[in-house]
């Protein structure tokens, strides 16, 4: 996206004065906001919205991690406390945010993280995250665990969508569903690998966590059940063989997510993947695994530019996404905004949350001496302690 000197001025005069967005994505985008989005600035700000508008169990199902919950404080942690080395006088007058990805031109390098459940956040669900994603330009991961049919998804899609496999044991199920994806227009699959048992989510225990008796997620009926309280039933025994079958399904490309091991990386590149996602599922599967942007480092070393290397967990600022791409990643994704915008403001709540992310990215571009993504690099992070 091109970027222009005077829309930076009137951005920056918003920015300081105003309690709305520095510059709408579109013209009416502003107008259309409802009155209780006025007030939030920021991604915490949703959160802290979302609590007042969210029944507890639904709040304790977005906003809580695993066991002890060390992940998901390290995911931010770790963010916080890389420094940023900044280049000045560089011509900042366009910034260049486009990249991308499988063929397809992305306007901004943010994409929303497929999280389940969305009518548990909103009536309208799905629905309402693929609108609000398609009036920010952004592509928006379909959970496997979604509440609306991905044909009802599609139907309202203005932006591409991508769809996040979970393999259950049922083979032709699975076939099934990757078939029906491809053919309702999904550009890519992405197959979570990092979760053959779900974690130890104390936070939605003690919630007691139980999905209402009207969602009814239509791919994945035995696992919503096991949200009920049952054994899940994702595929245990998923291996490198099963990516391999997965991958003779499907034209599209196949992106693994779940990776934290270098060695995983070029497994998955070795048997033909086409994207990898750096990702803990949000400190939500396993305590105590390192910080995503802890790991991408080695991880974006070890595939050297041969896939796209995506990256997701605790992303809130525009700084997070320029150190990601920094790092390495040529996208990032994000998850718990994007879940509490829903709960705040269904679509425009989705919309709100990702071009406060895009506007953020385009500051911290300028303000760093950045143009263009090509001169986002590792001399953007300072290397020794201040
Ligand atoms: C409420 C919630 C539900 C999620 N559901 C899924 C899911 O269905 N499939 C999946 O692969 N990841 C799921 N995730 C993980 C996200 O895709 C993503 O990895 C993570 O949320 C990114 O971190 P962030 O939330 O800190 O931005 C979920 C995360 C949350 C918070």
């Amino acid at each position: 996206m091109k970027y222009s000197r005077r829309n930076m001025l009137q951005s920056m005069g918003a920015l300081a004065g105003a309690s709305i967005l520095p510059i709408p994505v579109n013209a009416n985008q502003t107008e259309s906001t409802p009155e209780d989005l006025k007030d939030i600035i920021n991604l915490f700000d949703f959160e802290k919205a979302a609590q007042g508008k969210m029944s507890k169990m639904a709040y304790e199902f977005v906003a809580s991690g695993a066991a002890d919950e060390f992940t998901v404080r390290w995911n931010r942690e770790a963010l916080d406390k890389l420094k940023i080395q900044t280049q000045v006088l560089n011509d900042v007058a366009r910034l260049d945010t486009k990249v991308t990805l499988f063929g397809k031109e992305m306007a901004y390098p943010i994409m929303i993280a497929p999280t389940a459940f969305h009518k548990l956040m909103h009536p309208e669900g799905e629905m309402a995250t693929a609108r609000g994603a398609g009036a920010a330009s952004a592509t928006y991961v379909v959970s496997s665990f979604t509440t609306t049919p991905i044909e009802e998804i599609a139907k309202v899609a203005t932006h591409p969508l991508w769809f996040q496999l979970y393999v259950v044991d049922d083979r032709a199920f699975v076939k099934d569903l990757v078939q029906k994806v491809e053919a309702q227009g999904c550009r890519a699959l992405c197959i979570t690998v990092d979760t053959p048992v779900s974690g130890v989510r104390n936070r939605q225990q003690k919630a007691n966590f139980k999905l209402p008796d009207d969602l009814h997620p239509p791919y994945m009926i035995d696992t919503a059940f096991a949200a009920k309280g049952e054994a899940l039933k994702f595929k245990k025994s998923l291996t490198w063989a099963d990516i391999e079958w997965l991958k003779s399904l499907t034209k599209l490309p196949v992106l693994l997510k779940g990776i934290l091991n270098p060695n995983d990386a070029e497994k998955a590149i070795q048997i033909g993947c086409s994207g990898i996602i750096v990702s803990n599922h949000s400190g939500r599967n396993l305590d105590t695994v390192p910080a995503t942007i802890e790991v991408l480092p080695s991880i974006a070393q070890k595939v050297n530019k041969r896939i796209p290397v995506l990256m997701d967990g605790g992303i809130r600022r525009g700084t997070d996404v320029l150190k990601a791409m920094a790092l390495g990643a040529n996208a990032v994704l994000v998850g718990k905004p994007v879940c509490f915008g829903l709960a705040c403001g269904g679509s425009e709540g989705v919309t709100k949350v990702m071009t406060i992310l895009q506007k953020e990215f385009e500051f911290a571009m300028a303000l760093s001496g950045r143009s263009s993504i090509a001169g986002i690099d590792a001399s953007l992070i300072w290397q020794r302690d201040l």
